[in-house]
Parts: structure tokens; C-alpha cells; sequence
């Protein structure tokens, strides 16, 4: 572990604005221990030392938006709601990590997106070791972070009657057990950060579905793996709350224009029309809109959607606990 975390904590305090805190060379211009306060008139980039160790920091530019400048981190970054989630952050003037299992595609997209905004990393976020080596880069990168985006996840549908076993311990081990190891290592960083900035809130928020608020025919791992993660959300914000960390959930109905439902391969649009799932349908349009039919808004949901409800959930200081629905009206909460 290093000082980077008391850094950023410190700063947060001064400035009331997140910033980088990379490891430097240079010479420091201010000598800091944890009980030294950062003179709040600092210019940024400034190099400090504490203790054995010298760093740069910096910040990101800021719009005018609470959430623009946030160091953030989403999981499963490279492709779907994640690769539009990390998309709309780096357009807030986040700085971004993109944390994949697919490496190719976090580096890819975060080359889309801007190098200096970004980073990739590979990791398994349903495997502890991998989760503490995210967690360790994401320290030795910038020092800390502000957001957390539990985004990664995967479906994987069949009847009670027939599932392997296996299946059904796949979805439970990324939707919900992965969700308490990256709560587990990255809020452990957060905490560490909060020490020296008690004023400073962050944010982890998981991206559930709407399958975690009602049931889900023929698809039970997952809707059940997203039920306990509305679980997992409340009681990790009941705990983190003395860290300064809000947990809430955002909870998306589906997303037809994603590749999850139109990749033209192995989408399940074409899943459902090759398996005859939707009665009459001949095309693949045919089964989306059958699809369609069935939201109260009669369209899918989509990035901007999601982002919106990330937006509200971290730019609304008094709320934790939560799970927000964004699924135009298809399933409401009960009173
Ligand atoms: N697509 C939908 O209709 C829909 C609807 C509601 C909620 N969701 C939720 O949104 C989230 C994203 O779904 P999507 O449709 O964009 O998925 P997707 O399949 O398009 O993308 C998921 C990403 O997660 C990555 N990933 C998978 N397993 C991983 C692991 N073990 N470690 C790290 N990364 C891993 C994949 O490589 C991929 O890049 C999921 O939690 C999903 O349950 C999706």
C-alpha cells in the first residue's frame, strides 16, 4: 500500500475537486504528512512528497456538471452499456478506467476514447486475486477514484427444470458475488482515501436490470443473482456510509440496440426468431418489435438513458441505498 490514497484524500480537501496522483521523479515543491493541510490556493500540476514516496498531481478539466473531472472506473468498459457508460463520463471530462476481462477491447475503446482520459485494464471481477491487482493499479495510476461503475455482467438463460448446474454458478459468480469483490477492494481504497478527505463523498453504483425488481421466465440465475445485488446494494450502503461512500443501483430494461440483443451472429434477436420464441415472427424486426411492444415507451433502453440515472445518483448528495428503474415505464417500483 502506498501514500498515494492520504494524497488524493488531502487534496480532495483543499480543493474540493478531484484530481490525479501519479508517481513523479521530479522535485517536490511541498513537503506533506497526513496532518499537513494542502494550502488551498495550490496550482496544479505540483509535485509533493510524502514520506518515501514523490508524486505528481493533477486534475482533469471541469464542465460544469458535479460529476465532470470524477475519476471513474467502469467494469465490463469495452463493449454494451459499459463502453456507453465510459463513453458519456470521458464526454463529462471524467478520466476513465475501462476494466475488462476482454483486454483487447478495454485498450481499444480506450484508445476511441483518448489515452490521456483513459486506461485500460484487464481483469475477471469474479476473481479476487484479479480484483486486488485492478484495485492496486487504479492506486498506483491516480491515487484513488470518486466513481465506481459495477457494470459487468452476463446472461445466461435456461429453464429451472433443465440448467446445468454450472451455468447458474457462472451468473451467480459475475452479477453478484463479483459485485461484493470489487465493493470489497475498491471501497477499501475509497475508505482509505475518505481518511484524509471526511468531506469528500463517492459513489459505487451497480448496474442491475430490470430483472432485478420482478421475476424473469426461464431466466432465474440471472434474475436471481440481480435480486441479491439489490440486496448487497442496501446493506453495503448501510455499512459504507461512515466511508462517505453512497452504493445505490441503477436498474435498465433491455437494451435492444446493444450487442447482447442485435449482434447479427449470436444476438437474441436472432436467437429468439431461429428458436421461434416470438409467435409469427418472421424477421429479426419482427421479434424486436414484439419486444418493443411491451414497454409502456415502446423503445428499448439506451446509454444515455443509464447515464442520466448515473448522473442523478451521483450528482444527488442524499441518496444511498437505492435502486433506481430506467425502463420507460416497463416495471415500476411497488409502494
Ligand atoms: N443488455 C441488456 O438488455 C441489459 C438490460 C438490463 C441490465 N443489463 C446489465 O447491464 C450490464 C452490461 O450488460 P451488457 O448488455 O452491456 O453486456 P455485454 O455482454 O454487451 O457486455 C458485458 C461486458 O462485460 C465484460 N465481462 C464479462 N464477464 C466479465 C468478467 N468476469 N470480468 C470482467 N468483465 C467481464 C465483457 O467482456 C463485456 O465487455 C450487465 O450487468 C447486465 O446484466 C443489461
Amino acid at each position: 500500500m502506498s501514500n498515494a490514497p492520504t494524497v488524493r484524500g488531502l487534496f480532495l480537501t483543499a480543493l474540493r475537486r478531484p484530481v490525479l496522483v501519479r508517481p513523479s521523479d521530479a522535485d517536490p515543491a511541498i513537503v506533506l504528512d497526513k496532518t499537513t493541510p494542502v494550502p488551498a490556493d495550490v496550482t496544479l500540476p505540483v509535485v509533493v512528497r510524502m514520506g518515501e514516496e514523490t508524486y505528481e498531481v493533477s486534475a482533469p478539466a471541469r464542465g460544469e456538471r458535479e460529476i465532470s473531472g470524477r475519476v471513474a472506473l467502469v467494469t465490463g468498459g469495452a463493449q454494451g452499456f459499459g463502453a456507453e457508460i465510459a463513453k458519456g463520463l470521458v464526454e463529462q471530462g471524467c478520466f476513465v478506467y475501462i476494466a475488462d476481462l476482454n483486454g483487447d477491447g478495454a485498450a481499444a475503446k480506450c484508445a476511441e476514447l483518448g489515452r490521456d482520459r483513459t486506461h485500460p485494464i484487464t481483469v475477471n471481477v469474479g476473481d479476487e486475486d484479479s480484483v486486488a491487482a485492478m484495485t492496486a493499479e487504479v492506486e498506483r495510476t491516480t491515487g484513488g477514484l470518486d466513481l465506481v461503475i459495477s457494470n459487468a455482467g452476463i446472461v445466461r438463460a435456461g429453464s429451472v427444470l433443465e440448467q446445468d448446474l454450472a451455468a447458474f454458478k457462472l451468473s451467480t459468480d459475475i452479477n453478484y458475488v463479483a459485485f461484493f469483490l470489487v465493493t470489497k477492494h475498491l471501497g477499501g481504497l475509497l475508505a482509505r482515501q475518505r481518511e484524509t478527505a471526511p468531506g469528500w463523498l463517492t459513489d459505487i453504483i451497480q448496474i442491475n436490470s430490470k430483472s432485478g425488481l420482478v421475476g424473469s421466465n426461464k431466466n432465474g440465475a440471472y434474475a436471481g443473482s440481480k435480486f441479491g445485488g439489490i440486496g448487497l446494494v442496501q446493506s453495503f450502503a448501510l455499512e459504507l456510509v461512515e466511508h462517505g461512500i453512497k452504493v445505490n443501483a441503477v436498474c435498465p430494461g433491455n437494451f435492444y440496440d446493444g450487442p447482447l440483443w442485435s449482434d447479427p451472429d449470436k444476438g437474441l434477436f436472432v436467437q429468439y426468431l431461429n428458436s421461434g420464441k416470438v409467435p409469427g415472427a418472421k424477421t429479426v424486426e419482427d421479434v424486436k418489435a414484439f419486444y418493443e411492444a411491451k414497454v409502456p415507451m415502446r423503445r428499448g433502453t439506451t446509454g444515455i438513458d443509464v447515464l442520466r440515472a448515473i448522473y442523478y445518483i451521483v450528482e444527488q448528495a442524499y441518496e444511498t441505498g437505492q435502486a433506481v428503474p430506467v425502463t420507460g415505464g416497463q416495471v415500476m417500483l411497488n409502494a
